[in-house]
């Protein structure tokens, strides 16, 4: 999709907010309804996340965020979304989960390329509602492993057959990953990579780990923890770890959801064994996608001052950054 395709022109409303009849039915509003009463707010980022993806269609193809975000995150972005385009605002609600989406998109599928030959993992760490199993041809040689909160995935599945058993034969919705399993595990236990063994994960092999909007919901212990586990378990085997870092200022944003945080991610990495650290921010040549042309929104005022830098120089306001990085478990591997 070429960088103008993928604008909504600020004068252009954004598309009208159309549910299926399916999203509308009994079934689907009882399951969402469950997640509204009964999940924490942890576990409901997940939907929130797949209703960022669901209204940003124009540059993300897919074809079950709407079902796996449920009616109330899909209106409320939507709400935000419009606001931001009656204010003119230079950043519009969801561009940062695009962008990250788009990035880690890109990333997975260099990785995968950049193993020669043989089979792949793919590990989703916190995998919540993201259905890159069901959307992105480059896994097709992968084993995928969703690794969540139980009842969690449980209601992923729950949806998901229930849409494959609503779609018409020309919308047949089909797993594009080689294989995809899920397992029911709190990464904050000990024994997570444990039981991802048990349930066919082999360390021996080529492994992409993806650590998408995890990090920062754990304790500093906890984060430490579940980076150290893949260091020292995935030294042998080409490895690349992608993931998201929230610098301490960002986790200042909801101090009762936010906790672990680094400002200096490619420093932490390689005290733990990871090498090849490549670290992006929102707007960067490889993480704009066409959607940061403006040269004074935040995202590029941010990567224009040198990351040591706390506060905004012109407002005084605190600089929230969100750091993109890529890193290898092996010593030798150069990842592209
Ligand atoms: C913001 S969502 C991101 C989901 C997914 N990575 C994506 O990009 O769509 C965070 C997810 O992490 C999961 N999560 C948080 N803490 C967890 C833990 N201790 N063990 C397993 N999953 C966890 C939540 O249940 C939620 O699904």
């Amino acid at each position: 999709m070429s960088e103008q395709e993928n604008q909504l022109p600020g004068d252009l409303a954004w598309p009208e907010l159309n549910f299926s009849d399916f999203i509308l039915s009994d079934s689907v509003k009882e399951l969402h309804m469950s997640v509204d009463n009964e999940w924490d707010p942890l576990q409901r980022t997940a939907c929130q996340t797949a209703a960022g993806r669901a209204l940003w269609k124009h540059v993300i193809h897919d074809p079950v965020a709407e079902v796996l975000a449920g009616e109330t995150y899909l209106r409320s972005l939507y709400e935000k979304i419009r606001k931001d385009q009656l204010n003119n605002a230079r950043e519009v609600s969801g561009v940062i989960l695009a962008v990250r989406t788009l990035w880690f998109d890109s990333k997975l599928e260099a990785a995968l390329s950049s193993f020669d030959g043989g089979e792949a993992q793919v590990v989703l760490l916190g995998a919540g509602m993201d259905a890159r199993a069901y959307r992105l041809n480059c896994l097709k040689g992968s084993n995928v492993f969703e690794v969540d909160f139980p009842k969690l995935l449980q209601m992923k599945a729950t949806l998901l057959q229930a849409a494959m058993e609503s779609a018409n034969e020309h919308q047949q919705l089909t797993v594009t990953a080689k294989s995809l399993t899920r397992v029911a595990a709190d990464i904050r236990d000990d024994d997570w990579l444990e039981k991802l063994q048990r349930s066919g994960f082999v360390l021996e092999r080529n492994t992409v780990w993806v650590l998408e909007g995890i990090l920062y919901y754990l304790s500093h212990h906890h984060a430490m923890q579940v980076l150290k586990t893949i260091a020292d378990n995935c030294a042998l085997t080409p490895t690349v770890l992608l993931a998201d870092f929230m610098n301490k200022s960002s986790t200042a944003l909801s101090q009762s959801i936010f906790h672990f945080y680094s400002d200096w991610p490619d420093h932490l990495l390689p005290s733990l064994g990871f090498s090849d650290i490549k670290l992006s921010q929102i707007g960067d040549p490889d993480a704009h996608f066409g959607l940061m042309h403006d040269p004074l929104n935040l995202f590029n005022k941010l990567r224009n001052l040198p990351r040591s830098v706390q506060t905004h120089p012109d407002d005084g306001t605190p600089c929230h950054r969100l750091y993109l990085v890529q890193a290898s478990g092996t010593p030798k591997q150069t990842i592209p």
